[in-house]
């Protein structure tokens, strides 16, 4: 279970006024469910999930995770997977070692990481791709890397910030379907950002809005 207490944020920019982004926000999302978040651009959703992975602070409040308060843990032992669409891949590594890095990142030996990578981008059906660059794969391509990427370290939390938002129609149906599919088999607790309603209906078990810094249910 992963939950959010009376989380507050301020964003005090250089000049002018600041503003409340998120107000004593309280959220909880069970292992194996999908919450799918919705809200105005500039609502605080990117700062939500950043949140959450430990990539920024809040100004009060604190992050569970099956009733360990990991506020103060750094990101990377958060047991969270990020797929954010400005996350870039690396552009400088192949397919392989980009969905290997969280491994090789936790003291794996890489030819250890690499082949469990191999296996995961079999199971995505991207194993002809493994030694490729990123800047070769197409993006629906891309986000299944990244979608590989997050996966490979089994998070318990899984943080989707507008995946397919640079993605064509057809394409971003296609991937939804797959997406929801590994999630489901991997039974985390995933919030999942979207501009795109019907996305988020077709995600999201519980949908939710987020407006003037507090969670308003949806369905
Ligand atoms: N580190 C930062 N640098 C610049 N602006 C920030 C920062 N943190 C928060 N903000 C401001 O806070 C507000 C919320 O930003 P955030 O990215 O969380 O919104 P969002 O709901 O994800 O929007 P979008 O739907 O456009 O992605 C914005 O007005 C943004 O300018
Ligand atoms: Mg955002």
């Amino acid at each position: 279970m992963l939950e959010l207490r009376a989380i507050s944020k301020t964003w005090k920019p250089a000049r002018g006024a600041s503003r409340s982004l998120l107000r004593d926000l309280d959220l909880q999302v069970a292992a194996g469910e999908t919450v799918a978040v919705l809200g105005p651009s500039g609502s605080g959703k990117s700062t939500l999930l950043k949140i959450m992975a430990g990539l920024e602070a809040p100004d009060a409040g604190q992050v569970w995770l099956d009733g360990r308060d990991i506020s103060a843990l750094p990101p990377h032992r958060r047991q969270c997977g990020l797929l954010f669409q400005d996350f870039a891949l690396f552009p400088h590594l192949t397919v392989q070692d980009n969905v290997a890095f969280g491994l090789v990142e936790q003291g794996l030996p890489r030819r250890l990481a690499r082949s469990q990578a191999d296996d995961l981008l079999e199971r995505f059906g991207m194993q002809t791709h493994a030694l490729a660059r990123v800047w070769q794969l197409s993006g629906g391509e891309q986000q299944r890397v990244a979608l590989a990427r997050a996966l490979i370290t089994a998070p318990r939390i899984l943080l989707l910030d507008e995946p397919f938002s640079a993605l064509d129609a057809a394409l971003r149906e296609t991937l939804r379907a797959e997406f929801q599919q590994r999630i489901a088999q991997a039974g985390m607790a995933v919030v999942w950002v979207t501009h795109d309603e019907a996305e988020a209906r077709s995600v999201g078990a519980r949908g939710l809005r987020l407006v003037e810094g507090a969670l308003q249910a949806l369905w």
